[in-house]
């Protein structure tokens, strides 16, 4: 499968994914790596790996819809099965979004529903809430509203900042989105309207 990852910033999670198609646990290839930002680190990592990096700056387009046309041409330069979102800082229109309906998937830390947006580690820790986590989920038009196909939780001591707490919840993440992409790579996975489906059964 060919697989484009998105992103804005450190790209750890994309690193998750590359090291997971490199060692055969997900059967696809990353082809691609687009960055809004020319310098996330991500893009770093993708060249290091050998894979085609390019930067499309936001800044260079007059508005949200013209920057994710040109963004969706990017993107299906490379015919992808799969669209992943790993910290990619923009909030899409509905036009994109339907373009990958289906093969979009996003990484949100929290567990949704819970904490939609953002800051969400600062939100739990004033919450005195006992858990936080992360979700993978289809995107849909409605901002981190997509189907849920992947949780992991973890534990919010009284005493975490938001730095211990995101490294407890990156872990998770590189665990939980390789996995997620793996299933999907092994069409296992499927978004049927609100609803996602693994090995044909609701999640
Ligand atoms: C992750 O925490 C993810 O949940 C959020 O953005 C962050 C990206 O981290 N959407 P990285 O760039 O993958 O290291």
């Amino acid at each position: 499968k060919s697989i484009v990852v998105l992103i804005s910033g450190s790209g750890s999670n994309l690193q998750a994914i590359i090291d997971a198609c490199n060692s055969g646990a997900i059967p696809g290839k990353v082809n691609a790596v687009i960055a809004n930002k020319a310098d996330a680190y991500g893009l770093v990592r993708a060249s290091e790996a050998g894979i085609s990096t390019q930067v499309l700056s936001h800044k260079a387009y007059q508005d949200r819809d013209s920057y994710d046309l040109a963004l969706i041409d990017a993107i299906d330069q490379y015919q992808p099965d799969l669209v992943v979102l790993a910290g990619f800082m923009r909030i899409l229109t509905p036009a994109f979004v339907q373009h990958y309906s289906g093969r979009l998937l996003n990484i949100h830390p929290s567990l949704l529903p819970k904490y939609q947006g953002l800051n969400t580690y600062q939100r739990a820790i004033d919450a005195k809430d006992t858990e936080h986590g992360c979700s993978v989920h289809f995107v849909t038009e409605q901002l981190d509203g997509g189907p849920v196909i992947l949780q992991a939780k973890v534990p919010l001591f009284s005493d975490d900042d938001v730095a211990s707490l995101a490294e407890r919840v990156h872990e998770q993440e590189h665990q939980i989105y390789p996995l997620v992409v793996r299933w999907f790579c092994q069409n296992r996975l499927q978004q049927r309207a609100d609803q996602a489906w693994l090995d044909g059964n609701v999640l």
